[in-house]
């Protein structure tokens, strides 16, 4: 693959460089993306319509059931090349700062450290009324676990439509974006906020856009180079290309 040569010049001259990664990055591990069509028990319902405050207030365990299928999914989940290479960048350039929107946590199983996670990690669950986390519970329950403490019913650590972000996560997302001098998405759709804004911030601050994804989004029209095709392919030829030639 032949990168563009002001791009790799640019890489190799900065320590400053942020990337957003979405679903589409643990695609080549195996893990269905959001926008993908559901599969099976679950093909009759839309992510939007179990990952939200209201559905788990509906049907609790309906939305318990989800995330514990994908829970089950993840556990047999390995990092791709994609997470891999984002390793790498993060030890040619240790300013790096990967923020995901991923739940996964694959990137920090690659041995990625410069991590935000904006929307949480679904390994770790909640009580739904007290906060407090949960060490423990019992997977294959026939009701929805609670918690120890308060007897509230537990719920993963997700942000939910609807939520809020983690703030801290968010405002260290937000200031690693404007301050950067290149900013990637990676296999994200770009169509859920806040994180979708985070490429506009970087840009009114004068980064360089770099997108890759299978396919075009809604910021490839703004995106300074644009990269079609897998990112566990893309990725690691990129970073050969940058810092290993
Ligand atoms: N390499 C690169 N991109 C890929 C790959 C791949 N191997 N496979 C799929 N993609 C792209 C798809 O074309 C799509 O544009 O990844 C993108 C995934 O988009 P979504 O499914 O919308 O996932 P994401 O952007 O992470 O969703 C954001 O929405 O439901 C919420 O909280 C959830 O964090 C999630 C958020």
């Amino acid at each position: 693959m032949i990168f563009p040569a002001e791009l790799l010049s640019l890489l190799a001259r900065t320590g400053k460089l942020v990337a957003l990664t979405g679903a589409g990055v643990s695609q080549e591990s195996g893990l269905r993306t959001f926008r993908d069509s559901q599969v099976g028990l679950w093909a009759q319902y839309k992510p939007e319509d179990l990952a939200s405050p209201e559905a788990f207030a509906r049907d609790p365990k309906l939305v318990w059931d989800w995330y514990a299928w994908r829970r089950e999914a993840i556990k047999g989940a390995r990092p791709n090349p994609g997470h891999y290479a984002l390793v790498e960048i993060e030890k040619k350039k240790p300013q790096f700062i990967l923020i995901t929107q991923n739940v996964d946590g694959l990137h920090r199983m690659a041995g990625t450290h410069n991590l935000l996670e904006l929307h949480g990690n679904i390994q770790r669950v909640r009580c739904s009324e007290c906060g407090k986390f949960a060490e423990t519970w019992d997977e294959d329950s026939e009701t929805v676990p609670r918690c120890d403490h308060c007897d509230g019913l537990l719920r993963p650590d997700v942000v939910w439509f609807g939520e809020s972000l983690p703030r801290d996560q968010l405002e260290r997302a937000v200031e690693a974006a404007r301050a950067c001098d290149v900013y990637f998405s990676i296999g994200t759709s770009g169509v859920v906020q806040p994180a979708a804004s985070l490429a506009h911030a970087a840009k009114k601050n004068g980064a360089v856009i770099v997108e890759i994804n299978a396919e075009p989004t809604p910021l490839t029209p703004q995106a300074d180079f644009s990269f079609h095709g897998r990112s566990g392919e893309i990725l690691p030829a990129l970073v050969k290309a940058a810092f290993n030639h």
